[in-house]
């Protein structure tokens, strides 16, 4: 199982990049950053082309999704791009009745709470990820040396919406369900796990770099939780994308507990949300896992020298980690003056790496 000859990890237009050689735990000549949710509300040319258009919708069109992709790449120049889609993009694809509202996020028509309506969900096809492969193909046709990153949603976060049918606070339904119905649990763990393998494998084998699994809302199990129910499903997303040879990175917010557990399913890169020093997380992981984060989203609103004190010490603390690429600690919020944002990003480029 490997990527095609032409594909730009393999044809040289990548593999050398500052972000692969951090994610394969190397020193760049210069330091890579990219952000969580470049793409979209923050900048003005997103809100201008997305006008009359439905979330989803935007995602399912080739030369759009190509083009919200590029855009924060262009305004930026962030080491990377992240593939502009959305975790549910492929239930959406499988025919599950899923829609993004403004404001508030996934919603289903009908959850998904038994075994029955596990059994009743109906299967990704290859070809339905068509759209997507397209999508990645443009997109790297305009990225050149700079690699994309695709991405999917793990098991526990996608099942999160699945199960509630909207967003959730505490995750109560997929945490109750895992020990009041294992077996439907698993199934729709299963389900899931295959979809998002499905999903990132497609954007790897058109011409992605890396890949990223979110796990946003696992911050709400506990270690013993995780290791029992989720990560076997999180591992089995993986195993989709496995020896492709693209660098896989695992990410979650409120992670902090569980990040050995988190690598241990077989990532080389782990995210690192905000609330953990990098120096903290690096010797959690025994100083031999590459890592990505972790500046306070919060702090991108704070008045320049706290910010750019703040990003300084991001980079001290990551020395300690084998490879260290930047980000935030989750998503950029939508109301971020963009030019913080291309700011941040020659402040890490002008600090030696
Ligand atoms: O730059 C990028 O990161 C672009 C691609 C991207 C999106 N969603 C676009 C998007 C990625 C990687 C995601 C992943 C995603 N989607 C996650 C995991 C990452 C995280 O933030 O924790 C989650 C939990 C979702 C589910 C989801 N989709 C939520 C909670 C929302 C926000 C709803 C809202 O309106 O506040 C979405 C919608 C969404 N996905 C938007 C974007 C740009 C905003 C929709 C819009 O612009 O109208």
């Amino acid at each position: 199982m490997t990527l095609n000859a032409s594909h730009p990890l393999m044809d040289g237009r990548t593999a050398d990049s500052p972000l692969i050689t951090a994610y394969r735990g190397g020193k760049p000549e210069r330091r890579p950053v990219w952000f969580m949710r470049q793409a979209g509300r923050s900048l003005p040319e997103y809100r201008e082309v997305r006008k009359g258009i439905a979330m989803l919708d935007s995602c399912l069109k080739p030369e759009l999704a190509a083009e919200i992709t590029l855009q924060p790449v262009r305004r930026h120049d962030v080491d990377a791009g992240i593939f502009f889609s959305d975790i549910v993009i492929p239930l959406k694809l499988a025919g599950v009745d899923v829609d993004i509202v403004p404001g508030v996020g996934p919603v289903l028509g009908t959850p998904i709470r038994t075994a029955e309506d596990v059994a009743r969900l109906p299967q990704l096809t290859e070809e339905a990820l068509e759209p997507i492969r397209e999508a990645v193909r443009l997109t790297v046709a305009e990225l050149g040396s700079k690699p994309l990153i695709g991405f999917a949603g793990a098991p526990f976060t996608l099942a999160a919406y699945m199960v509630e049918g909207r967003p959730s606070r505490d995750h109560l339904g997929p945490r109750t369900m895992m020990h009041a119905d294992p077996q439907a649990w698993n199934a729709l763990a299963a389900w899931a796990a295959d979809a998002s393998g499905m999903f990132l494998r497609a954007q790897l084998e058109a011409g992605a770099s890396a890949g990223q699994l979110f796990d946003s809302w696992a911050g709400s199990l506990s270690l013993a939780d995780y290791r029992r129910h989720v990560a076997p499903s999180s591992a089995r997303a993986l195993d989709h994308v496995r020896g492709l040879g693209a660098p896989l990175v695992h990410f979650g917010t409120g992670t902090s507990e569980l990040l050995v557990a988190m690598r241990d399913v077989g990532v080389d890169v782990v995210g690192v949300d905000y609330r953990l020093p990098l120096d903290e997380a690096n010797r959690r992981l025994g100083g031999t896992t590459p890592l990505q984060g972790n500046i306070d989203p919060a702090l991108l609103a704070a008045p320049w020298p706290v910010l750019e004190a703040h990003v300084r010490e991001v980079i001290a603390a990551g020395a300690a980690a084998p490879g260290h690429v930047l980000n935030l600690g989750h998503g950029v919020p939508p109301e971020t003056d963009p030019e913080v944002l291309t700011r941040v990003v020659k402040l890490i480029h002008s600090v030696e790496p």
